[in-house]
C-alpha cells in the first residue's frame, strides 16, 4: 500500500515537473522577438504575386487587400487622435501616450488614388511590413560595422550619411530594408527599385509601443521597370546587427509575375 502512494507520488512529481519544463519552454518561446519581414498585398497560400494588368478582376483582388490592410494607415478605422509627425529616428517620449504617423498618403506611385501601380505602366507597388515584439530596439549599423554582404547601394548610402552628419546622427537610426533578385536572372529582371519613404524602417517606430493606434512601420517597394511574362524570385531584408538573417529574421521571400 505504502509502495503504491510514493510510487504515485514520483509519477505525478515527474509529470508535474515535465509540465513545469513545458509551460517554461513556451513562455520562452512566445516571448522570444520575432523579428519577421512580412508582405503586402499577401496571397492567401505561399508567396506568390501574379498581377495580369489586363484583368480588371485579378487586379481589383490585390487592390481591394491593399486598401483594406492600408485603411488604418488612411486614418479610416477612427483611431484616437494621438498620432504625431515624429522627427527622424527619434522615438515619441516614453511616457507619452503619442504614436508616430507612417505617412503613406505621398508615397506616390504607390498610393490608393493609383492603385498602387497596377493599372498604369509604371510599375506595381508591394508594401514591407516589419514584425517585431514590443522590448527590441534595433542596434543601428554605422560605416564601421556594416557586413560585407550588405548591398552596395546601402553601404554607400550609409557612408553618405555618416560623412555629412556624423557617425551619432538621427538619420543613421534606421532599419536599413533591400529587395534584390535571387539568381542573376532575376537581378536583371527585377529593374530598378525605389524605396518609400526611404532606404529602411525610420528609428521613430522602435521600440514598440503597446499603445492604441500604434501604426507597424512599413517601406513601399515600387519596382520601376521589372520584366514581363517571367518569374522573378525576390529575396528582401531588414538590416539591424541584431537582426539576424541565418536565423530567418528579418528576411522575406517572394515570386513575381506580371503579365499584359
Ligand atoms: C560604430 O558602431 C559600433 C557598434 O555600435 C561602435 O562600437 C562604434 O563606436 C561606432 N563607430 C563610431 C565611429 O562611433
Ligand atoms: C557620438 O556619441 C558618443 C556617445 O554618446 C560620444 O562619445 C561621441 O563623442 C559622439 N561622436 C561624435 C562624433 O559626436
Amino acid at each position: 500500500m505504502d509502495r503504491k502512494i510514493k510510487l504515485l507520488l514520483i509519477v505525478g512529481s515527474v509529470i508535474l515537473a515535465s509540465l513545469v519544463v513545458i509551460v517554461v519552454l513556451c513562455v520562452h518561446f512566445i516571448r522570444k522577438p520575432t523579428l519577421s519581414l512580412t508582405f503586402e498585398p499577401a496571397p492567401s497560400k505561399g508567396a506568390f504575386i501574379y498581377l495580369n494588368f489586363r484583368d480588371r478582376d485579378n487586379i481589383n483582388q490585390w487592390t481591394s487587400r491593399l486598401d483594406d490592410f492600408l485603411k488604418p494607415y488612411y486614418h479610416e478605422t477612427g483611431q484616437s487622435t494621438n498620432l504625431k509627425y515624429c522627427e527622424q529616428g527619434i522615438p515619441p517620449k516614453q511616457n507619452s501616450d503619442e504614436v508616430c504617423d507612417v505617412d503613406v498618403t505621398h508615397w506616390h506611385p504607390c498610393v490608393r488614388d493609383t492603385k498602387y501601380g497596377y493599372t498604369s505602366i509604371k510599375g506595381p507597388c508591394i508594401f514591407l511590413i516589419f514584425n517585431q515584439s514590443p522590448e527590441w530596439l534595433p542596434e543601428y549599423y554605422n560605416s564601421s560595422t556594416v557586413p560585407n554582404n550588405m548591398p552596395q547601394y546601402l553601404k554607400e548610402h550609409i557612408n553618405k550619411v555618416e560623412s555629412k552628419d556624423g557617425v551619432n546622427s538621427t538619420r543613421l537610426r534606421v532599419v536599413w530594408v533591400s529587395c534584390e533578385g535571387e539568381t542573376p536572372v532575376d537581378l536583371e529582371a527585377i529593374g530598378p527599385l525605389q524605396f518609400m519613404p526611404s532606404f529602411g524602417f525610420d528609428g521613430q517606430y522602435f521600440p514598440v509601443i503597446a499603445k492604441e493606434g500604434y501604426l507597424k512601420p512599413l517601406v513601399a517597394v515600387h519596382f520601376e521597370k521589372p520584366i514581363y511574362s517571367i518569374v522573378i524570385d525576390v529575396v528582401c531584408k531588414a538590416w539591424a546587427r541584431n537582426i539576424d538573417h541565418k536565423k530567418g529574421q528579418g528576411i522575406v521571400r517572394l515570386a513575381l509575375l506580371f503579365d499584359d
